[in-house]
């Protein structure tokens, strides 16, 4: 068996706090006096906090000082870190304990690439961060996605090319992430949304054992 790097995402891929970071962003936009919609949120998905935060100011043509910017970055962490609290193993999203299992028992190396500050306390808290060979997150890189540096850093921790490297990826800004940095991009979610992405599932109980093992022996 050939050994290849497997590349998730967080969130949106192994859990589903876009919600958290949806309600944490609401209240923002509300003391701003901007309206933010479910619809909005999806433009949010894979961008760093500040960038999120600049997204959130545009859509309501608001402009403040850099220093009340940073206040309200503090205060939707602090909110979102409340919900992050109280999560454990019943909010990894469905399908993907199988798929980490199976890469494991086939000793396969599994990194985190994220955009997020907060990956490994999540990790920690739902329990699975020793699964992780490698954890490349939002402290450890100066280029956001859709720049694929995440990856770049992921994939040489665990001494791989990008070529032999499998990225699953629930934003479109990680799909062309993984896509410019030469990896094989897989998206989870919706096709029409991820239709950059090499090969596309709604979620990981649609992965079978037979597609991770062609994707180790390619
Ligand atoms: C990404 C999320 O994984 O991390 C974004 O998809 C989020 O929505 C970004 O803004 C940064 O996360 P954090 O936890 O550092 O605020
Ligand atoms: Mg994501």
């Amino acid at each position: 068996m050939k050994t290849k790097a497997f590349i998730f995402d967080l969130d949106g891929v192994i859990v589903d706090t876009a919600k958290y970071h949806f309600l944490a962003w609401q209240n923002v936009a509300k003391s701003l006096g901007i309206n933010f919609t479910h619809e909005d949120n999806e433009q949010l998905k894979g961008v760093s906090r500040v960038r999120s935060l600049e997204l959130i100011l545009a859509l309501g043509n608001v402009q403040i000082t850099d220093e009340q910017k940073q206040e309200y970055l503090l205060k939707k962490n602090e909110e979102y870190l409340t919900y992050i609290d109280k999560m454990d193993e019943s909010e990894i999203l469905p399908g993907v304990m199988d798929v980490l299992n199976f890469l494991k028992e086939n000793k396969q190396p599994i990194i985190l690439g994220s955009a997020s500050k907060n990956a490994r306390p999540i990790l920690e808290k739902v329990n699975i961060l020793h699964y992780f060979d490698d954890i490349v997150d939002g402290n450890d890189v100066s280029n956001a996605k859709p720049d694929p540096e995440v990856f770049l850093v992921g994939a040489k921790k665990v001494n791989q090319t990008a070529a032999n490297s499998i990225v699953f990826e629930d934003s479109v800004a990680g799909i062309q992430a993984a896509n410019s940095a030469g990896m094989t991009s897989v998206g989870i979610g919706e096709k029409s949304v991820l239709n950059e992405a090499d090969y596309n599932f709604n979620d990981f109980t649609e992965i079978s054992k037979d597609f991770l093992l062609k994707l180790i022996n390619q």
